[in-house]
Parts: C-alpha cells; sequence; structure tokens
C-alpha cells in the first residue's frame, strides 16, 4: 500500500467548495492515494459525505479509514455510529476503523464493539488513534486487543516524540502507525528549521512538502495522511512518494528538527 494517504479534517466544512474538495481526493485516488482518512467528527460528518461524493462509483479505489468519538465507543454506540458513518459515506463497509482517542468507556468495551463489526462484514480491520505507547501496551492485554491494525498519532519533523515512544510500541505489536498532520497543518514551512526543508528540496528538485511527507515516511511502517483541497497539491504530495532522502539529507534535517533527547508524552492536536 503506498505510504501517503488523502487527510479529510476541514473538509465539509464550507472552506472550499463541497465539489472541489471531492475532485482533490480523486485525484489523489488517480494518483495512487488509495488510504482516505476521515471522522465522524470532522465537520459533524460532512467530511464523510465529502468521502461519499468522491467514492461514487468507485468504492473499491480507496482504503477507507473513519474514526468514532470515544462518547460513541461503547459496544453498542460503536454499531450504532458505524451505521451513521456508512450511511453518509454511501458504502456498505468501513476498510479500517478507529477510536478517535481514548474515553471513558473502557478498551475492552471498545473492542468488542469492533470485532462485531468485523465479525458483520461492517468494518474490516480497527484500529485506534492518539494512542500513547503505554496505551498501546494495556490493549494488548485487552481480550482481542491484539488485533489493533495501526494506531494514527501527530508524527512529523517539528513533533518527533513518537519516534522514542508509540513508533516503538507499534512495531513491537506489529501494527503500523498512521502519521496525522504530516505538514503540521501548513505550519511546518514556517517552523524553526524550515529552511532545510527548502535546501533538501532544491537538491532533489523537489518542494519542502515532499521532503516533510518523504521524511515522515523514510522507515516504511508509517503512513502520512496529509489533506489538501487543492488537486494541484494533492498530485504533488503524491510525488513524494518517488523521492528517497539521502544520508547527507537526514543528517541535515535531524540537525534543523531534532528529535526529544528522552520520551515525551504523546502530542495531539
Ligand atoms: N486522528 C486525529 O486525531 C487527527 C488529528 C488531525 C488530523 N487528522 C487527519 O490527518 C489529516 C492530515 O492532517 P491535517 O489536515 O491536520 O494537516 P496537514 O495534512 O499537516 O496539513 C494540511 C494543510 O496543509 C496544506 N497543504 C497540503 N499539502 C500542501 C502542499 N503540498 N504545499 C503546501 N501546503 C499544503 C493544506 O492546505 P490546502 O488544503 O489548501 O492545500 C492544509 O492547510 C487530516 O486531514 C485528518 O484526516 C487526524
Amino acid at each position: 500500500m503506498p505510504a501517503i494517504g488523502l487527510g479529510t479534517w476541514d473538509m465539509g466544512e464550507g472552506h472550499a467548495p463541497r465539489a472541489q474538495e471531492a475532485d482533490a481526493l480523486r485525484a489523489g485516488l488517480d494518483a495512487g492515494l488509495v488510504v482516505v482518512d476521515t471522522a465522524e467528527m470532522y465537520a459533524d460528518g460532512g467530511a464523510e459525505e465529502v468521502v461519499g461524493d468522491a467514492l461514487a462509483g468507485r468504492r473499491d479505489d480507496a482504503v477507507l479509514v473513519s474514526k468514532v468519538y470515544p462518547h460513541n465507543a461503547s459496544r453498542r454506540g460503536v454499531r450504532e455510529a458505524c451505521e451513521r458513518s456508512l450511511a453518509r459515506l454511501h458504502t456498505g463497509h468501513i476498510d479500517v476503523y478507529l477510536l478517535h482517542w481514548r474515553g471513558r468507556h473502557p478498551l475492552a468495551e471498545t473492542v468488542q464493539g469492533f470485532e462485531d463489526l468485523v465479525a458483520d462484514g461492517l468494518i474490516g480491520a480497527w484500529g485506534v488513534s492518539n494512542l500513547d505507547a503505554d496505551d498501546l501496551r494495556e490493549l494488548g492485554q485487552v481480550p482481542g486487543g491484539k488485533a489493533c491494525v495501526t494506531d494514527q498519532v501527530l508524527y512529523n519533523l517539528t513533533r518527533r516524540g513518537p519516534e522514542l515512544g508509540v513508533l516503538p510500541a507499534a512495531a513491537a505489536s506489529g501494527m503500523s502507525v498512521m502519521a496525522y498532520s504530516p505538514l503540521e497543518q501548513a505550519r511546518i514551512f514556517d517552523a524553526p528549521g524550515a529552511e532545510a526543508l527548502t535546501t533538501v528540496a532544491a537538491r532533489h528538485d523537489a518542494t519542502a512538502a515532499q521532503v516533510a511527507l518523504a521524511w515522515t515516511i523514510r522507515d516504511g511502517n508509517v503512513l502520512a495522511i496529509p489533506k489538501s483541497a487543492s488537486t494541484a497539491r494533492v498530485r504533488e504530495n503524491a510525488a513524494a512518494l518517488e523521492l528517497t532522502l539521502t544520508d547527507d539529507d537526514l543528517a541535515e534535517l535531524d540537525r534543523a528538527f531534532p528529535a526529544p533527547p528522552r520520551q515525551v508524552p504523546l502530542e495531539t492536536l
């Protein structure tokens, strides 16, 4: 599966025309970005509706990821939320269904709800989001918890904490990591150290965004899901799959955006 997918946060809010947002997602699918990430939370279901528009007539082109609110993550609530999402998405199944973040419902109950949905064919697999390394270890101890396929977390050059926590914990559990906000919601271009992005990009005739994305997916177990409502920028992001950073590039980025010296709590947005 290509290591870059498509984010949808902010879609369906009216910040860009809905048809343009769906076009951008379709351009991403055409460029091979098959993973489409959404959530019941985004625009109160509006982002799922945009995804439904984008996937009309081509559902099988996508690996569809959506998320349940923590307050809906009881065994019964997970099913009801999933059914509402399926209706908005105009599909019969979600490929990977995530717990958006940890809330008051016990993980064991949420896992039971997810497993019911797998058994009934409403979802293909399930995962979590915003769970730190300790939470992942706890999840591995609950009945069925080892079936978790991914943890979606905030990870980019300016947020390197997961390298000492979630990334090794996920690898140890055999699950992948999805990196959300891989461009730090576009703030990365003005962050301290951003000039290194430009320098490295110039060496490859690439853009700063492509360098940031290529860095995020460099180790092979991370899938980045940048969001763009622009067809041109979606294609630009897709081309980052072809960019391989050299050891010199990585060293320069490491100096400009140093990792924390010790484990830090998982950051969220
Ligand atoms: N699980 C969670 O708790 C969680 C939290 C946050 C996000 N997410 C997911 O992760 C996805 C990505 O994160 P995000 O949307 O927060 O931030 P992001 O992908 O880091 O950044 C999106 C911003 O970058 C701009 N952009 C995209 N490509 C660009 C490029 N090539 N050059 C310049 N600017 C570019 C976009 O503008 P344009 O649209 O105008 O191009 C938008 O303003 C979300 O959409 C969502 O699906 C999950």
